[in-house]
């Protein structure tokens, strides 16, 4: 019994020796110590040996055992380790590398930017104001009385007695009544209105204007709205004002551009007017400045209103304002 114990100590150290890979492994365990493995057999065989001679055998083969797990299981850890080492040798510098690709700005925002800084060139602070607006804010202060028909133009998203305000104009109440005149603003923002089609969208953003000094003549409007059409559309863009009707605003003019598609020829984008309206505007009525204790005696002043996808679609030749806001990444990504 002693020989054998040696033979399968020397076949085990053999084997163990030349083995390098974690399958040959699993082989020489089985071979062993595993169900039918050498070692477990013998253990079998002992239960028909004499008490004495199992004296003898029983503690070798024990120990033969634990040699063999041990042993077993240091070559395990050797083969980890030399696994993961190749591993790391393996990386190849040379591959070229993984591009995290980076965003970057809506297109709308990079517009609104632009827009921003045009204005902001010209002496105009940015100032803001709530999405969610009472109705004093975004209609009563604004000289737009309850059942006035000019409501209707402007329907919108009510949550309880607020409004999800329909433009930006509520920004010139706030400014105007937290701080005296004189005054230059702009507002840009979130505006919202029960509209859904090729052209509008629930959700769009305006750029809101007010000035507001002694002697602020339309002339002063024409000024800043021209040089601004001109910053952003060109030195050549024809530029006109047309009389139109705000309840905030009298005069109140709409101004056009000469269209940008057909320049002034007639086409599809401008119904073939040759014209594409751009803004509204006019100056502030005195009605407006009774609401926030402005002497109308003494100030006068313009006030705009502008829509930025509007522009944008202009300047990217989009014909479908909704793709602004699907999240397509195809679409995102041109801009
Ligand atoms: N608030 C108006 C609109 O959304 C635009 C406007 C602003 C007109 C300021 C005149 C003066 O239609």
């Amino acid at each position: 019994m002693t020989d054998t114990l040696q033979d399968i100590r020397t076949d085990f150290e053999t084997r163990l020796e030349t083995l390098d890979r974690e399958e040959d492994l699993r082989q020489v365990k089985a071979d062993f110590i595993g169900k039918k493995g050498r070692v477990t057999l013998m253990m079998k065989e002992l239960k028909s040996l004499t008490p004495e001679e199992k004296r003898q055998a029983g503690p070798a083969l024990n120990q033969l055992k634990n040699h063999i797990e041990s042993a077993l299981q240091e070559k395990a850890h050797e083969l980890k380790s030399r696994a993961s080492k190749n591993r790391a040798g393996a990386f190849d510098l040379t591959l070229p590398g993984r591009k995290s690709t980076t965003g970057h700005l809506h297109p709308v925002t990079q517009v609104m930017e632009e827009l921003i800084g045009i204005f902001s060139g010209m002496g105009f602070n940015v100032e803001e104001g709530p999405q969610i607006e009472s109705d004093y804010y975004n209609f009563e202060a604004l000289n737009i009385p309850k059942d006035h028909p000019a409501r209707d133009m402007q329907d919108t998203f009510y949550i309880g007695d607020k409004v999800l305000r329909t433009h930006t104009s509520p920004v010139q109440i706030h400014v105007m009544e937290r701080q005296p005149p004189p005054l230059r603003i702009i507002a840009p923002g979130k505006v919202y209105r029960c509209d859904s089609d090729v052209s509008h969208t629930p959700m769009f953003h305006q750029i809101e204007g007010l000035m507001v000094d002694h002697n602020v003549k339309f002339s002063d409007l024409k000024g800043v709205i021209e040089t601004f059409l001109k910053e952003v559309f060109g030195a050549n863009v024809k530029v006109r004002f047309r009389p139109s009707f705000f309840p905030f605003t009298c005069p109140s003019a709409e101004v056009d551009i000469q269209c940008v598609m057909c320049t002034g020829s007639g086409c599809r984008t401008c119904g073939q007017t040759g014209w594409l309206e751009i803004l509204g505007a006019g100056m502030v009525d005195p009605a407006v400045f009774g609401f926030v204790d402005y002497d109308p005696e003494e100030w006068s002043g313009f006030a705009f209103g502008l829509g930025i996808e509007r522009i944008a679609m202009l300047k990217f030749g989009i014909n479908d304002i909704r793709l602004y806001f699907e999240n397509d990444i195809r679409f995102l990504h041109q801009f």
